[in-house]
């Protein structure tokens, strides 16, 4: 077993057939799921913080099911660790950037993920860091504080607004289309978006335009990046794209850290290229307290919050823990990522 803060499970009891590991405290709804589960034997690392490495292979060693987190990177060595038995890999995220999918894939494991119950809630942090970002809400709050506010100045603390805005979503899939109805009824004139290519049903709604990521960077007042991370988004928000953006231009990012390129994010906000820039996500996290990003005061920094909701994480850990037990009873899981 392992020796982790919830004790050690008896190893014949792990090696039932449904045995699980899971890497964190999650909602106690999730986890009354799988405990409630009849023959599931659940092991976990209880604690809010992360499970060491050696803690999460001599964990995963021998079990059928792994329930993981996105901050655990469960790769080949995780895998070999694990050994053949592992046939179900159930993340509470709706991102997979930290699964090896070829490795997955190619010893017959299945995955499960949470699209869906946490749109609403990223997209609503979206928004809100947003306009934290435009209308500077962090530096204004903190002018209170320290006494920098004197009197009502008409020239002080100044931002820029939705109204009659452009707007461009990179990556209109499921939260970058909550994220566009939510701006909507900001005023927001017009909307375009980027991604692998055309969809005119889902751009239908807010007659948004597709076009490639030079242009919309060009024309967009807000860029929001909702993509998902992959070898093409890698770095894809670099010097050539912020140089291209307007200097009055707000760039907020939910979706991964690594789709930005951090030094030149960091020139385009210190030399004025860009007006202010909003992110739930940056890489690594968490950001080093001491990182350049930290101090521009035109650069506000989240701590991927984007789905923490009382509501959503629930909500999450209640289909992650069904994922998983769909999986290993060899039935249809509610969210199965396709391979
Ligand atoms: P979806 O799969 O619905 O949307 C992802 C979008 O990424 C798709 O529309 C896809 O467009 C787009 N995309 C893929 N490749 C590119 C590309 N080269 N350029 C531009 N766009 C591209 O996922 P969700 O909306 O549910 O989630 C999106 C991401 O948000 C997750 O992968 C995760 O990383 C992140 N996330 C972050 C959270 C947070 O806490 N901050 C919370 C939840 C999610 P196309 O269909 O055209 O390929
Ligand atoms: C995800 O689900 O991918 C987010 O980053 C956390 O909810």
């Amino acid at each position: 077993g392992v020796p982790g803060p919830l004790g050690a499970v008896p190893a014949l009891a792990v090696a039932a057939a449904m045995s699980v590991f899971v890497t964190r405290r999650i909602p106690a709804e999730g986890l009354r799921v799988l405990s409630q589960a009849s023959g599931c034997r659940v092991q976990q690392w209880d604690s809010e913080e992360p499970v060491p490495r050696a803690e999460l292979l001599a964990g995963v060693a021998g079990t059928r099911g792994l329930l993981c987190l996105l901050s655990d990177r469960i790769d080949r060595e995780v895998l070999d660790a694990a050994g053949p038995g592992l046939k179900v890999i159930s993340t509470l995220s709706v991102g997979f950037d930290h699964l090896a999918l070829d490795e997955i894939k190619k010893r017959g494991i299945r995955v499960g993920y949470t699209p869906d119950v946490l749109t609403d809630a990223t997209a609503e942090l979206s928004v809100a860091l947003l306009l934290s970002a435009c209308r500077r809400l962090p530096e204004a709050a903190e002018q209170v504080k320290s006494g920098g506010w004197t009197t009502w100045k008409p020239l002080w603390m100044c931002g820029h607004g939705l109204s009659d805005s452009t707007v461009g979503i990179v990556g209109l899939g499921r939260i970058g289309q909550a994220v566009a109805r939510r701006l909507k009824p900001f005023g927001v004139r017009k909307f375009l978006y980027t991604g692998s290519g055309p969809k005119p049903e889902s751009a239908a709604e807010f007659g948004a335009e597709f076009v490639p990521l030079t242009r919309l960077a060009e024309e967009s007042d807000f860029v929001v990046v909702t993509c998902a991370l992959t070898p093409a988004t890698q770095g894809m928000c670099n010097k050539d794209f912020f140089g291209r953006m307007k200097k009055t231009s707000v760039f907020v990012n939910t979706s991964r850290g690594a789709v930005v390129n951090q030094e030149d994010l960091y020139e385009a906000l210190a030399q004025g290229q860009i007006a202010a820039a909003g992110l739930d996500v940056t890489t690594p996290e968490p950001l080093p307290t001491d990182h350049p990003l930290l101090s521009l005061r035109n650069c506000v920094i989240l701590p991927h919050i984007g789905s923490a909701t009382y509501a959503t994480r629930s909500a999450m850990a209640v289909l992650a823990a069904k994922n998983l037990l769909a999986g290993l009873r060899g039935e249809p899981m509610p969210h199965e990522l396709q391979l």
